[in-house]
């Protein structure tokens, strides 16, 4: 092997001292350091076979995951994608542009998945959520509780009016009436998940934070989970929406988990 560049002697260094020299530094090796190159070659082939090894084997396991990641349905074994920083923060609708005075958008459901859950068919909930609801109704009264919905999907334009006309009428600033009615386009009952629950023995509480003094509310805090229901504003909720012990949401599905929590990254 041609050293040019290191075959100068290093000056004034004594053989003990050389040993203390990166062997890329030293002097061309002589007869006597021979069966030491040998060895040293030796090593080095081993460990560049080892290297290259090494990366046939990266490249074949990573080639296997890029082909398994593609015959896998999307959600179930594909590698999740790396977090971007920004992705890391958890969101407030503060810091979220789809959200208005604290509220988030929400598309309509289709009309042909809503399902009644009361007999004259006026308050309607997506065909899952009707389900569990009406389970869940079932289950209460079995326990002596009477859960009555009281509103369940409303379209944009039925918000429309319960934020406009009523922001009228009470004289509301546009702000307070956003703490307790979400603008049109941003209610969870566009979703047809959520649904306002009223206790049937206790009709003065119907819409008002003494319902939870109710044996419903006490019913559905430690029930409605098992129908994959959940209180959308609980007291002092990071949207700044009042405390609604009576609005729930359906929860039990990949469509309704996806609507509420997808944009939202909120960690548990
Ligand atoms: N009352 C809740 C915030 C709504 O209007 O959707
Ligand atoms: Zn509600």
């Amino acid at each position: 092997m041609d050293r040019a560049g290191f075959s100068g002697k290093p000056q004034n260094v004594s053989a003990h001292s050389l040993e203390d020299i990166p062997e890329a530094l030293r002097d061309t090796p002589n007869a006597q350091n021979r069966p030491r190159m040998k060895l040293m070659f030796l090593i080095g082939g081993l460990v560049g076979l080892g290297a290259i090894a090494l990366s046939a084997g990266s490249w074949y396991v990573a080639s296997a995951l890029q082909k398994n990641a593609v015959s896998e349905p999307v959600g179930v074994s594909a590698p999740s994608p790396a977090p971007t920083p920004a992705a890391e923060k958890v969101n407030s609708p503060d810091s979220n542009s789809e959200t208005l005075l604290g509220h988030f958008v929400y598309a309509e459901a289709p009309t042909s998945e809503l399902k009644p859950i009361v007999a004259n068919g006026q308050i309607k909930l997506r065909q899952a959520a009707a389900k569990q609801f009406q389970a869940m109704a079932a289950a209460a009264r079995a326990a002596g509780v009477v859960l009555v919905p009281i509103s369940g999907f409303r379209s944009a334009t039925d918000q429309e009016h319960i934020f406009f006309d009523v922001k009228a009428q009470r004289g509301q600033v546009t702000t307070k009436r956003a703490e307790v009615s979400a603008p049109p386009g941003y209610s969870e009952h566009h979703t047809g998940y959520a649904v306002d629950i009223g206790d049937g023995t206790a009709p003065a509480t119907n819409l008002s934070p003494n319902f939870d003094k109710t044996k419903a509310f006490k019913w559905l805090s430690a029930n409605a989970a098992r129908f994959s229901f959940e209180m959308s504003f609980p007291k002092d909720n990071p949207q700044g929406v009042s405390y609604e012990p009576w609005h729930w949401r359906y929860v039990g599905d990949r469509d309704s988990l996806e609507t509420f929590y997808k944009a939202r990254n909120i960690k548990p």
